[in-house]
């Protein structure tokens, strides 16, 4: 089935001149819902997973461009062994099993972060996705993976070093879009919405240079309960709000 009928931005309520172009989520909260259940929290992650697919889904529904998740961060390699082992495991399994519904439904799959420390599995099943989907132009998703915010920084300011030192570039004209250039993200627009799960109020590290102007909202409710309506409802929320740049 395939989920990029038009329409749907209108049936919410949404007015399709104020969508976001670009979400990004922070995904938290799976642990929690586990543990409430009294389930081992890599049960938690196989639920949140779903609500990937479903918020993808959602995403490409109401039209939106981009959306980055942030689905393993530089710090989560800090958890144990096992928990690292079957996350991983999922993020194979999720890239083999939805290969077939990104192509159907014109979504390109893109990763951010040190992919070169995924292991081998995770990082073939990304690659031939990442390869399948690269002409598709409905939607662009976009996983964080062994992402840091900072690592993202420091990486393109010893980028700018070498080149200022190469004399390819010169550090007097250096500004806002020599640096966004230079990050992982660019070509992408800078996320217009930041949406974090279970209550809690940080950011964690994600995107910290791209997320200057983003509207954010924070939720209690925690990923794997994350809904289809509660996400429209955040979308219409955010089309609520005004945005001033700094201006007045
Ligand atoms: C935070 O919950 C979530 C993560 C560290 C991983 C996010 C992973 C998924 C949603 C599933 C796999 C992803 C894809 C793209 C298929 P937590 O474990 O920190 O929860 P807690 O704060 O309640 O302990």
């Amino acid at each position: 089935m395939s989920f990029s009928s038009p329409g749907n931005a209108a049936a919410e309520n949404l007015d399709p001149h104020r969508m976001p172009l670009h979400v990004a989520v922070i995904m938290d909260g799976n642990g929690r819902w586990a543990r409430r259940r009294l389930l081992n929290r890599i049960r938690g992650h196989e639920a949140g997973a779903e609500t990937v697919r479903r918020i993808v889904r959602a995403s490409r529904e109401v039209g939106l461009a981009y959306l980055t998740l942030y689905a393993f961060s530089t710090e989560n390699w800090q958890r144990p062994n096992a928990e690292v082992n079957a996350l991983m495991g999922l993020l194979e399994r999720f890239l083999d099993g939805e290969q077939a519904q990104l192509m159907e439904n014109n979504i390109r799959l893109r990763a951010i972060g040190q992919t070169g420390r995924l292991p081998g599995g995770v990082k073939a099943a990304l690659e031939r996705v990442t390869s399948a989907t690269s002409a598709n132009d409905g939607m662009t998703l976009i996983l964080a993976l062994s992402y840091g915010g900072r690592d993202e920084i420091v990486t393109m300011a010893k980028n700018l070093a070498q080149e200022a030192a190469a004399g390819r570039l010169d550090a007097d004209r250096i500004d806002a879009r020599t640096v966004a250039d230079r990050l992982e993200t660019a070509g992408i627009p800078d996320p217009d919405l930041l949406i974090r799960t279970s209550g809690e109020m940080r950011i964690s590290n994600f995107l910290l240079w791209q997320i200057a102007y983003a509207e954010i909202f924070f939720t209690d409710t925690l990923w794997p309960d994350f809904s289809r309506q509660e996400f429209l409802s955040i979308l219409s929320a955010y089309q609520r709000r005004e945005r001033r740049f700094g201006r007045v």
